[in-house]
């Protein structure tokens, strides 16, 4: 099982100060419910970029990405993409679905 992601025209841009970093520069991707990929590419082309985006762990600077029904990039900071991450990241993939394991670092010290 799994979710389906649909990621159309992503586009990530760092900016450090008056650098600007082009980490996405419009990615288009498929990944089917249950399919699994692997994404491959050198170092710096933008993998991570693409899966903390996916993940909710960071913002577009445009573009869409839908992880089942949700459109990850109009989800709202805190509330809307904790439940992201806490139930359509954190688990096997059914939506609603309890976590089943803490990850790693979410104890206080
Ligand atoms: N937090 C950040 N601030 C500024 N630039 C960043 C940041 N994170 C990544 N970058 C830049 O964005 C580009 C893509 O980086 P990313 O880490 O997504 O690549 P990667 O494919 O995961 O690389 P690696 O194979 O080394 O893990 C690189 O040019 C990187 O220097
Ligand atoms: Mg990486």
């Amino acid at each position: 099982m799994g979710l389906e992601i649909i990621v159309k025209d992503l586009v990530k841009v760092y900016r450090i100060e008056t650098v600007e970093v082009q980490a996405l520069r419009g990615l288009s991707m498929e990944v089917k419910e249950g399919e699994i990929v692997s994404i491959i590419g050198p170092s710096g082309s933008g993998k991570t970029t693409l899966l903390n985006i996916v993940g909710g762990l960071s913002s577009a600077t445009a573009g869409s990405a839908k992880v089942g029904a949700i459109e990850v990039t109009a989800l709202k900071p805190y509330s809307d993409l904790n439940s992201h991450r806490e139930h359509r990241v954190a688990n096997d993939g059914h939506e609603g679905s309890q976590r089943r394991e803490k990850p790693a670092g979410q104890e206080p010290p």
